[in-house]
């Protein structure tokens, strides 16, 4: 770490992992800004593609800023909302877990810009360009991969993200609902035409508890050498 005054975590990587829930309901009290500052060191601690680092994080504190995301957010989730419903609730769900989801979510929609600090994690995307020598049909594949690859440098710094503010005590949450009003949004920020924003992440205290979180067991998930044979530890 590059500063000593960074603060330590009483809790450790995997109970981090395993009770980071999506933190919607957060206090309107300020954050130090050394533990933003400690986050965002966390973040750039990231892999990424070629190691080119061509991420971008949009602290934005400001009162008026975070008003104008919000609404956006607000907006524009009413929309997903409506997806959200139509698909209606997932099989791996309970009533009441669905439930808890959607009116955190809802609660979100309207308080995004109430959250003290809105972390916009970015990427810089310029256009992919190839060397002739590499041949067309590979070329085509690289293309056809880039909005993948492009995702994959800047979510494994979001999760980094995620885990530091659950080490420090603080809620967030990785939304992407703003997407949709993308050019919005970077008016908004001031944003260069080659950034691109990859989630909006409000943080702040939380005001309800951490974790644990619930997921389907490892055995609905994972499967060993071929599709159809489950992972178990006596399948090694
Ligand atoms: C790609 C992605 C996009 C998401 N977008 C939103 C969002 O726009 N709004 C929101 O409230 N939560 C969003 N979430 C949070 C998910 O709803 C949450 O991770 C999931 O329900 C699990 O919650 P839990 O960790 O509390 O169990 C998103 C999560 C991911 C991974």
């Amino acid at each position: 770490m590059d500063n000593d005054s960074s603060v330590k975590s009483e809790i450790s990587l995997f109970e981090a992992m395993y009770s980071a829930r999506a933190m919607r309901w957060l206090k309107r009290d300020p954050v130090p800004p050394q533990l933003i500052h400690q986050i965002l060191e966390a973040a750039i601690q990231a892999p990424n593609a070629g190691n080119r680092q061509n991420w971008l994080f949009m602290v934005v504190r400001d009162a008026e800023q975070r008003r104008r995301i919000g609404a956006i957010y607000q907006r524009v989730s009413h929309w997903v909302l409506q997806r959200y419903q139509h698909q209606g609730k997932p099989d791996c769900q309970s009533e009441a877990e669905y439930d808890r989801m959607m009116s955190g979510g809802l609660h979100l929609f309207d308080h995004m810009g109430d959250a003290p600090v809105l972390l916009i994690p970015c990427l810089r995307i310029t256009p992919l360009e190839l060397p002739e020598n590499i041949p067309v049909e590979v070329r085509a594949a690289m293309r056809e991969a880039y909005p993948w690859t492009a995702g994959a440098s800047i979510y494994p710094a979001v999760q980094n993200i995620i885990l530091a503010c659950r080490a420090l005590g603080l809620g967030t949450v990785l939304t992407t609902n703003h997407t949709i009003a993308e050019n919005e949004i970077k008016e908004v920020l001031g944003l260069p035409a080659e950034v691109t924003t990859f989630a909006l992440m409000p943080i702040g205290y939380p005001e309800r508890s951490f974790g644990p979180v619930k997921r389907r067991p490892l055995s609905e998930v994972a499967m060993i050498d071929r599709y159809g044979s489950p992972f178990s530890v006596n399948s090694f």
